[in-house]
């Protein structure tokens, strides 16, 4: 993959991907929103909190901001009265970015992956939101998604975008493992809308999904 012209989407590593963020953290925002136009967190939330609101969510609820970075989304969440949002992310200089806001009320510095469960509780989230991280050289389906579906209580939400480029690039297993997750009755889809996620240079739009966690079948729980 030869990467899309920016930095961050250039890296096959985590390890690789974390270093670039380092050096990056204290100019991430002024990069990608002046030199990409990027907008995704601001479209991404405008619906996540407009289907959040048509469930009766009130602004109380807890939100689990998965790969937060600097904290955009987060922004986007308060600006919207929705303030209960903790974050986690892999790179500790982002976060620390993050922290400086003071948006979040809690931040993790975890790793979202195939090999690993969160450290929270099944069913803790009201809903959980992704923006910017199913993307070019970043986090795979596979694990990832599982996670964000167990941590959000049933009848709560599942939310995050896919690069237009990438949703049906078969590597990172976004369509299989979405497929899958329905099949299995963990969560049922409740809408899949096109986004603008860059406002200039490509242009470049993804795909919103939001889902609804689901009541865990009482037989799976014998197994
Ligand atoms: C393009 S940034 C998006 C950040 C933020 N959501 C936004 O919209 O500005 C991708 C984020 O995913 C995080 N990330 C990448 N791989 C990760 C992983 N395996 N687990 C947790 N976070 C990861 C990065 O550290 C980075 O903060």
């Amino acid at each position: 993959m030869e990467g899309d012209g920016y930095q961050c989407n250039k890296h096959e590593t985590l390890e690789d991907l974390l270093e670039f963020y380092k050096k990056a953290a204290s100019n991430y925002d002024k990069d990608v929103k002046e030199h990409r136009g990027y907008i995704g967190h601001e479209t991404s939330v405008e619906v996540f909190v407009r289907t959040l609101k048509q469930y009766n969510f009130s602004g109380d609820e807890m939100i689990l901001d998965v790969g937060a970075g600097t904290g955009l989304v987060g922004e986007e969440l308060s600006k919207r009265n929705f303030t209960n949002i903790d974050a986690l992310d892999a790179s500790e200089e982002l976060l620390g970015e993050a922290k400086k806001k003071g948006i979040y009320k809690k931040h993790f510095v975890d790793v979202l992956g195939p090999e690993k469960h969160l450290n929270f509780q099944d069913n803790y989230y009201d809903a959980a939101i992704a923006v910017g991280v199913f993307t070019l050289n970043h986090v795979k389906a596979e694990g990832a998604m599982d996670e964000m579906a167990r941590v959000v209580r049933p009848s709560g939400f599942v939310c995050f975008s896919i690069r237009e480029d990438v949703l049906f690039e078969e590597k990172y297993g976004y369509q299989e493992k979405m497929n899958q997750l329905c099949k299995q009755q963990v969560w049922k889809l409740v809408s899949q809308t096109k986004e603008q996620y860059h406002s200039k240079n490509d242009f470049l739009k993804c795909f919103l999904y939001i889902y609804q966690v689901l009541e865990t079948l009482e037989s799976d729980a014998d197994f």
